[in-house]
């Protein structure tokens, strides 16, 4: 299959705080093992170290604070506008702690990717480390999945495990999720840019 242009190869970041998935893209993206470029990083709350590490990279950055819109139907509709004013041809989820409405969607029309740490199913919400260590499973991990309206629902595209250790607490175990999560995250960003696949019901499949 031919590969898409360059434009279509334009991506755009949402985060809410650290942003240690944003670097992974960053750093994946320096290293030619993802090919895009990052449009604009947006942050929905100010002075996040994420929007530090995207001006580092001399990345756009775009402060939304979801607080000064009135309701999340018109918060929504301005963020999809700003990434598809800039070009962006899919949005990535990188620790974004907000939900996007069926309106978002709609209105950005274009895949969305989020990065969980868990295996989703299981644990959706927040603290998925935490969530895991209090049911006792014996295997973390994170998936990366397509958003839907429904939270962290979605088609999944990538998932890797980690052991539960005995000793673990929810920071330890969330440490070793987002080793996995960052080396993860960039991989499927670069699957679903490649192209080639298709949703059967629930499943993301090879073409
Ligand atoms: C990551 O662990 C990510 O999976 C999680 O927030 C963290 C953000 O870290 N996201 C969610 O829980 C979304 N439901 P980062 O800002 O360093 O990338």
């Amino acid at each position: 299959m031919p590969e898409a242009g360059a434009s279509a190869r334009r991506i755009g970041v949402l985060v809410s705080g650290r942003g240690s998935n944003l670097q992974a893209l960053i750093d994946a993206i320096g290293r030619n093992e993802l090919r895009a470029t990052i449009a604009v990083v947006i942050s929905n709350v100010p002075g996040v170290a994420a929007l530090d590490r995207a001006a580092a990279a001399g990345i756009d950055t775009l402060v939304l604070p979801h607080r000064d819109w009135a309701s999340r139907e018109a918060y929504d509709e301005a963020l999809a506008a700003a990434l598809r004013d800039k070009g962006a041809a899919l949005v990535c989820l990188a620790g974004f702690m907000r939900r996007l409405s069926a309106r978002f969607l709609e209105a950005y029309d274009g895949p969305v990717l989020n990065v969980h740490p868990s295996l989703l199913p299981a644990f959706p919400g927040l603290d998925g480390p935490g969530q895991a260590l209090a049911h006792g499973v014996k295997v973390a991990g994170c998936t990366v999945h397509l958003v839907t309206a429904e939270l962290d629902a979605g088609p999944i595209v990538a998932q890797s495990a980690v052991p539960v250790l005995p000793a673990d607490t929810a920071d330890t175990l969330a440490a070793r999720i987002l080793v996995e999560e960052h080396r993860l995250f960039p991989q499927a960003v670069g699957r679903v840019l490649d192209g080639a696949w298709r949703i059967d019901g629930r499943r993301f499949l090879d073409v």
